[in-house]
């Protein structure tokens, strides 16, 4: 649904978008994830057909960006990072009037607008005046606005920017509901593990080139070194780091405290001759478990933190 080749964007001498190739299938959740200045918003302008890339192309719906921009925007819902000032206009006249720009008929809007304000939860504003509302309502009304002409496909731009705790979850709600009405989505943030966990693929992208992309547990096992248990134990816990360091199926072992930290192989399936060997040497343990995959340090680990 999304595709771009080699695509750059250059601003003098500061390369914003580096050869991306990026790949979003229908019907998926893609999660655009970088840090600050690191090309998402240059990119989704790209697609969004708003800004020229300097060279290389792209697809959206199988139109090209280039030479098929008018098809591209008929197809595509673009939710910008900045919502625009519209002075004495109210929610639902706001809504009537994109309607409109897509040339959808008179008779037609009004079923239309409250549709998407149901979706969004706005429906309550509808006669309220754009600039009394909060941001986060803001934020939803942007998002109903991208819907009115039931685009195909969503490129979100930080969408969740400013939101409380109980919008974002909302939001995540609501994206997913999308997605199951049909629609393949493109959402940008920051925050890696606000998208991790509903996102159907994810790309990092960094000074403007792509580091990582694909299904989050397989960039995940790309990036993760070692699987690593951590046992408590009553007590001997230098004993027990011993044992476990002379295990052949053990790569390292370390202790903090009374917490053994054993590193094994990621190809190690089969975790339970930790518990055998320390019982066996009569080293009681109170707890024991897989440490789970910290999202933000695989960030950390796949960005340098470098920004031009
Ligand atoms: N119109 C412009 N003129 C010159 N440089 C620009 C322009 N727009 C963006 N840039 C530069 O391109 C780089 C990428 O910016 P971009 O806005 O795409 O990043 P971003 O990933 O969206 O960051 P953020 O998380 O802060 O929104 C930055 O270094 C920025 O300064
Ligand atoms: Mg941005």
């Amino acid at each position: 649904m999304i595709q771009t080749f080699g695509l750059v964007k250059q601003y003098k001498n500061l390369t914003a978008v580096n050869s991306l190739d990026l790949t979003v299938n229908e019907g998926e959740i893609f999660g655009f994830i970088g840090p600050n200045g690191a090309g998402k918003t240059t990119t989704i302008r790209m697609l969004a057909t708003l800004t020229k890339p300097t060279s290389g192309h792209a697809l959206v719906a199988g139109y090209n960006i280039l030479t098929q921009a008018d098809e591209v925007k008929r197809v595509i819902g673009y939710m910008p990072d900045s919502f625009g000032v519209y002075e004495d206009m109210k929610v639902w006249e706001y809504l009537d009037f994109f309607a409109a720009a897509y040339k959808i008929p008179k008779e037609k809007r009004g079923q239309i607008v409250d549709d998407v304000l149901n979706l969004t939860d706005l429906i309550y504003k509808k006669d309220d005046y754009v600039e009394a509302l909060s941001k986060g309502m803001k934020q939803r009304l942007c998002l109903a606005k991208t819907l009115v002409h039931d685009p195909k496909v969503l490129l979100l731009d930080e969408p969740a920017s400013g939101l409380d705790p109980r919008a974002r979850i909302e939001l995540r709600e609501l994206l997913k509901e999308l997605c199951k009405m049909g629609k393949t989505i493109l959402v940008s943030s920051h925050i890696l593990t606000e998208l991790a966990d509903f996102c159907t693929s994810i790309g990092i992208i960094e000074q403007g080139r792509l580091l990582a992309a694909g299904k989050v547990d397989d960039i995940l096992k790309n990036v993760k070194a070692s699987k690593v248990v951590k046992v408590t134990v009553r007590e001997n816990a230098e004993k027990g780091r011993e044992l476990m360091a002379a295990h052949p199926n053990v790569k390292s072992a370390e202790i903090e405290g009374n917490v053994v930290i054993v590193h094994l192989d990621l190809s190690c399936e089969d975790t339970s001759f930790i518990a055998e060997e320390l019982l066996k040497n009569g080293i009681k343990f109170t707890s024991m478990k897989e440490e789970e995959l910290d999202l933000e340090d695989i960030f950390m680990k796949i960005t340098t933190g470098a920004v031009q």
